[in-house]
């Protein structure tokens, strides 16, 4: 028997309030987020790998983690656990995993041990984090976890493949995970900005292109133009915004793009199919 697919929106979810986690709430989107959880009434816990000492955004208390580091993850899970006790509350109501690193490189010349650290940061620390979270939700009977990923985990750009790839792993396990937790009163959504005003482009890690590489007038032309694109990008708040929408919602939505004309690209590159997306994807990045 085929079975009948209903709904369009997903399950309506109990509400959520109380303690909040943003990781990456140093700068950028995470810090934009977690100024407006706490504007918007939650007690908001942000992470950075500096802790404390790490600037805090608005009415934020920083507490240190590292994503890189299985035992770090631990300890960020357990503070979180501590501070729901201290509140008489069986855990945090929201996780906004939002921290991760950009990186870029031509795949023929990223060190394995890049792609390893950027997988162990962007997916697998993250996803570490949730499942730590995750019990305390369903003790509460209610929760949201907003997985921060990136356009371009749907929409691939050449010279980003450890970043792609992290992102659409990222967004998969977010999208697999909604259907196991929804029945205990948990929304999960993905949430995948376009370009964005934060000053990444000077943070990302980048490897490959020196004098001698194949890659080297194509990559750098892509770089100019990614760099061009990302100072040229939406405000981080609206981000923050798209993300506060999702976990006030009763029905959160299982996906989410904001920025670089998501409206637009999103709906056009899946009408397209996926050599037109390519094609797309190389004449905005100047590779065509
Ligand atoms: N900006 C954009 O155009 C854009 C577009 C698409 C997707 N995104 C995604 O949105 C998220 C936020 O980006 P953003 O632009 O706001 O970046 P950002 O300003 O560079 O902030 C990144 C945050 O992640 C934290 N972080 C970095 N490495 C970490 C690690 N190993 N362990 C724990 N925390 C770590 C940083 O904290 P500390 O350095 O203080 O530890 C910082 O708070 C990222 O996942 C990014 O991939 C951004």
């Amino acid at each position: 028997m085929v079975p009948r697919i209903r709904p369009i929106h997903g399950p309506a979810l109990p509400p959520v309030a109380g303690l909040a986690l943003v990781t990456g709430a140093s700068s950028g989107i995470g810090a934009a987020t977690a100024a407006a959880l706490a504007g918007a009434g939650f007690e908001v816990l942000g992470t950075s790998r500096r802790g404390a000492a790490a600037p805090a955004p608005r009415g934020v208390r920083m507490i240190e983690l590292d994503l890189a580091d299985p035992g770090s993850i631990a300890a960020a899970a357990e503070t979180v656990r501590e501070r729901a006790r201290g509140r008489g509350e069986r855990g945090a109501a929201v996780l906004v995993a939002n921290a991760g690193e950009s990186q870029s490189g031509p795949l023929e010349e990223l060190p394995r041990a890049a792609w390893e650290r950027l997988l162990q940061v962007n997916v697998v620390g993250q996803l570490d984090l949730v499942a730590r979270l995750l019990p305390g939700m369903r003790a509460a009977g209610r929760g949201r976890v907003v997985l921060v990923g990136s356009m371009l985990g749907s929409l691939p750009l050449a010279f980003r493949s450890s970043y792609v790839a992290s992102k659409a792993a990222l967004r998969g396990a977010g999208l697999a995970l909604r259907g196991e937790v929804a029945p205990f009163g948990i929304g999960v959504s993905v949430v995948e900005p376009g370009s964005v005003a934060t000053g990444i482009a000077a943070r990302r890690t980048r490897y490959g292109g020196a004098w001698d590489s194949p890659y080297r007038g194509r990559l750098a032309a892509m770089l100019d133009r990614l760099d061009a694109n990302e100072a040229a990008g939406v405000a981080p708040e609206a981000v923050a915004e798209a993300i506060l929408a999702e976990i006030r919602a009763r029905r959160p939505a299982a996906y989410r793009a904001r920025g670089s004309r998501a409206a637009l690209a999103i709906p056009l590159t899946r009408l397209g199919g996926t050599q037109f997306t390519l094609d797309l994807m190389d004449r905005v990045h100047g590779l065509r």
